[in-house]
């Protein structure tokens, strides 16, 4: 009976789900369990109005700050440990961003904390401090004015106890330890062992220390650092680690008072408005934890950790947008409160010196240019990239490479790039082809390259312990390999067995790592051929939380636990820059990860790991592109159609249609899964699919514009509504549509089975426009949402009024091909009669754009009365007539689509010249009028008008 039951509960256990068990929760890691309960004795206290103060006090008395030009340095101690001394430093940055941090100094032991973080993450790890901001201390408060006189920001810091307020004209937009949840766990000596103590050591620690204390008076240690009997050693499951520094965690506190919604904290697959994980009701019990893990089959819903970390997080509200980006590779968990005073949150973080950054907005725009300021603007993508891809696990052979590229020509569906994954790679050695299979690497990479297409490899960290492996020799004899606490080499097992992992911390790695994509070295390899960088947080498939142990040893010393989450991103970054590199005439390189950091946006793309193929994954993905986007990884997309599954078509359908909106635009699937190549599909499923893959092509004009605002400006690619929309309290929580760039195209994937309607949130007063139809929604005073029908061949996409859209209606087989296309215009006008726009064109391959080889036109529509006038102008100082403009002068303007113009045109001209068109007036079913003017005879690199009268 017992049996039966069991074969039936696993019968209808769902088939597809993440193993729980395999990954953390708070209260099993020791450092989050000690930290995260100071809030809840914290809370308790507060229940019963118990005073609870930081013990945390700047200096003694009047003692003032050691200064240099905006930089001041503090004395910090603790009433619990008054002989342990601390530092706090805060920089004023010129970016009008203040920087804090804080450290032991002087320890007692041998031990320092992690302090690289900023060298990886920002652009500059001492960016240029602001050399007019000016510090003033009276009645125990020092006062930092800093930042654009006009802006009003000023950092108040309250010596005792230690609060830090960052003020915009007087107001209040971040308090750090409001709450007094700060505190830095001092190294201290292993104490003897306690028989005791090591007896009562439980191996998954579940439910150690969490006791919660009688509150005193005045906090004591105990407050602050509960009984723990991990400090030393942690166990978990059949894993110890060793922890030879000790406790070493640090507990934040930073209030957003009159904010209700915080994004960001990328990566979890959680709405975009982070909801609360404390409290009552809250939404979530676990903190949103950062550590980036290789899960299988993820939750859709759930704030878990995911590939990788962006410890940034924006505040808003309807006033201002603040950030607070906390620099820091350890392992972090992040509550969120939600209050009737605002949003409270508490980080806490295993390892490494405090050190945060306070971005003051006050729009989300300055907070992306802020971020991007300190950070690096995002890489301007090669354009091929930016069209679609096809991947699966695997294409197993050569023949088989170019039967898919030969299938999608037959079926006249647009293809960039085809791409290998690991079984291409003799044995799993990346670089080794599998020659039984792929005999000639370099003359398939030739014949797709022939057809203006390219292919992309992976390219894993583990590297096969084998003595016949070149990679693996060269790493373990230059001695770059990241070695286990005892001093050896680590190993641990992944898809090529027993591996290695080389340390890309390691300067001395670098060199090596770039000479291995050479023409001369890798010979399998030509310029077609581009990376994926994948498994690299690291994935080990025998170690705890199928990562490395924390305590395995990185140059510098560096335990693995100080420097985690920052591992996928050196690795990206390395590979990046070898594919930079390899030809003398240097070519962007595209290289796709799977983890990432606060940073990785200056090396490529990213998505988001192993999906799976059902509505509640392709529902909520929205939200986690938007929230990597608005973190700098905005170059994202998932594994269309699911990484695991059969997809039916109907899903398949909608996923491709979403997928032509995600910046990073791949088909990819699981070696297990049935085979689904859009060709492979009868009509009208391969037509919708094809259509979806088309629409994407004609459009890429408007994601080219779209990448390169992320590259000059840091914008995301695509817009969430609360940062298209700063002031509309209503869409602050809407995170299943997007904008694309500033284009104006509004998107919203269909993630409902048999949907055959969907609505569509609009927030301002202005026309929106069916890209599809000729309907229009008309201006409205009140935000509104409008009903789109959706029939499986289509979806929401409007433009909203005030842009011109730019894109190319005919389609080649790969974007490469379409350079010297005509565009066309869709010019959808506001409730005034005008519209903007942009066309950015360069080569979509080189760096010549670097020094002024691009063209780039403002576009404008203006409405005079019953008149018109769409004029080009150039924008830019480069120069003209530079190479790339001259290359595509023939380039022109096939067809202008005016939506929504006023007047009937009695004649349209350009330079006196009249030009063909047809009107059509707008009528009261909610069709808008449509103006056609075809062949305006215009090129695209000049100035003109077109006149309508
Ligand atoms: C894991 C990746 O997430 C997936 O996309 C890939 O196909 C497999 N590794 C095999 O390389």
């Amino acid at each position: 009976m017992r049996l039966t039951l069991l074969a039936l509960a696993v019968l209808l256990a769902p088939a597809l789900a993440v193993k729980k068990q395999d990954f953390k929760e708070c209260a099993q890691t020791s450092f989050c369990r000690r930290l995260r309960s100071i809030a809840s004795r914290s809370e308790a206290a507060a229940a019963e109005q118990r005073a609870f103060e930081s013990p945390y006090t700047l200096g003694s008395g009047a003692q003032t700050p050691s200064t240099s030009a905006g930089s001041w340095t503090f004395p910090l101690t603790s009433s619990l440990y008054p002989d342990i001394s601390f530092s706090l430093r805060v920089d004023a940055l010129e970016a009008g961003v203040v920087r804090v941090r804080a450290d032991e100094v002087g320890s007692a032991t041998k031990w320092r904390r992690y302090n690289e973080t900023a060298r990886w993450a920002l652009l500059e790890a001492e960016p240029a401090l602001s050399a007019s901001a000016s510090l003033t201390t009276a009645d125990g408060v020092s006062t930092v004015s800093y930042g654009a006189k006009e802006d009003g920001l000023t950092l108040e810091i309250t010596h005792s106890p230690l609060k830090i307020v960052q003020k915009r004209h007087g107001t209040p937009l971040v308090v750090f330890n409001e709450r007094s949840l700060f505190h830095v766990e001092h190294f201290r000596s292993k104490p003897e062992p306690a028989p005791e103590a090591v007896e009562g050591a439980e191996g998954e620690g579940e439910g150690e220390g969490q006791k919660v204390l009688a509150a005193p008076e005045t906090p004591d240690r105990s407050w602050f650092e509960a009984e723990d009997n991990d400090l030393f050693e942690e166990r978990w499951k059949q894993w110890t680690d060793s922890k030879p520094k000790g406790p070493e965690g640090f507990s934040l506190d930073f209030s957003f008072p009159g904010s209700d919604h915080v994004f960001g904290l990328p990566e979890h697959a959680s709405p975009l408005s982070l909801p609360s994980t404390v409290g009552e009701g809250s939404y979530y019990t676990e903190p949103y934890r950062l550590w980036n893990v290789d899960i299988f089959e993820y939750v859709a819903d759930s704030s878990m950790a995911l590939y990788g970390a962006v410890p940034l997080l924006h505040a808003h509200n309807k006033d201002s947008s603040v950030g607070v980006l906390n620099l820091v590779g350890s392992e972090t968990w992040v509550d969120v409160a939600h209050t009737d005073a605002g949003v409270k949150t508490h980080w806490v973080s295993e390892s490494g010196i405090v050190d945060f950054l306070l971005l003051p907005g006050p729009r989300p725009t300055d907070l992306f240019k802020q971020y991007a300021e300190l950070t690096g603007p995002a890489q301007m993508p090669p354009q091929f990239a930016t069209a679609y891809h096809q991947c699966r696990w695997n294409y197993n052979t050569q023949a088989e490479v170019i039967e898919v590229q030969d299938k999608f020509d037959e079926v006249d569906i647009p293809l960039d790039v085809t791409w290998l994954d690991i079984e291409y790679a003799e044995e799993h050695r990346y670089f080794d082809w599998d020659k039984k299979n792929f005999p000639d690497p370099v003359k398939m990479q030739d014949e797709v390259a022939s057809k203006g297409r390219k292919m992309v490899a992976i390219v894993d960290p583990h590297v096969k312990k084998q003595d016949s492996f070149r990679i693996y020799t060269d790493s373990r004899d230059q001695d770059i390999l990241i070695k286990k606490a005892d001093g050896n080499n680590f190993d641990g097992w992944c898809w090529t067995g027993s591996s290695v992992w080389v340390d890309f911390f390691n300067p001395k790695s670098w060199e090596w790592w770039t000479r291995m994509f050479t023409f001369g070295v890798w010979k399998d390899s030509t310029k077609a051929l581009f990376i994926w960088n994948d498994m690299n947080e690291p994935s080990v498939f025998d170690g705890p939380e199928i990562t490395m142990p924390k305590d395995n040893i990185h140059v510098g010393g560096w335990e693995h636990r100080d420097v985690h989450n920052i591992n996928g991103m050196m690795f990206h970054n390395q590979t990046q820059h070898a594919i930079t590199v390899r030809e003398a005439d240097a070519k962007r390189p595209f290289v796709l990860s799977r983890s990432f950091f606060a940073g990785s946006h200056r090396y490529g793309a990213i998505w988001i790991g192993d999906n799976l193929g059902t509505w509640d994954h392709l529902a909520g993905e929205t939200a986690v592109f938007l929230s990597n986007s608005i973190a700098g990884m905005s170059f994202v997309g998932s594994d269309v159609g699911g990484f695991f599954g059969n997809p039916s078509h109907e899903i398949l359908v909608r996923w491709y249609q979403a997928g032509a909106f995600m910046p990073f635009f791949r088909a990819h699937a699981h070696i297990d899964t049935k085979r689904r190549e859009p060709y492979l599909f009868d009509e009208p499923i391969r037509g919708y699919i094809r259509d979806a893959i088309r629409l994407r092509y004609q459009l890429l004009p408007t994601w080219y514009n779209a990448f390169h605002d992320a590259a000059t400006h840091g914008y995301p690619v695509i817009w969430p509504q609360y940062a298209y929309f700063p002031e509309d309290e209503g869409g602050f929580a809407v995170d299943d549509q997007y904008y694309v760039g500033d284009s104006g195209l509004l998107f919203k994937p269909v993630v409902t089975e048999g949907a055959t309607t969907t609505d569509v949130y609009l927030a301002d007063n202005q026309p929106y426009y069916d890209y599809f139809s000729d309907r229009v929604f008309p201006a409205s005073a009140k935000p509104r949402n409008v009903t789109i029908d959706t029939p499986l061949e289509s979806f929401p996409l409007l433009v909203q009024g005030g842009h011109i859209v730019p894109s190319r209606q005919r389609v080649r087989r790969a974007s490469t091909l379409m350079w010297q296309d005509p565009f066309s215009l869709v010019v959808a006008l506001d409730r005034d009669g005008n519209a903007q726009g942009q066309l950015y064109l360069d080569d979509g391959e080189g760096y010549g754009f670097e020094s002024g080889e691009y063209v780039h036109r403002a576009l404008s529509f203006k409405s005079k009365g019953y008149a018109g006038s769409l004029a080009s102008t150039k924008t830019g100082d480069n120069a003209a007539d530079n190479a790339w403009a001259k290359k595509i002068a023939h380039v022109g303007v096939e067809r202008v689509v005016v939506l929504g113009f006023r007047g009937l045109p009695s004649s349209v001209t350009v330079g006196g010249k009249e030009a063909e068109f047809e009107f059509k007036v707008a009528n009261k079913g909610g069709e808008s009028s449509v103006l056609v003017i075809k062949n305006p005879g215009v090129k695209v690199v000049d100035d003109w008008v077109i006149e309508i009268a």
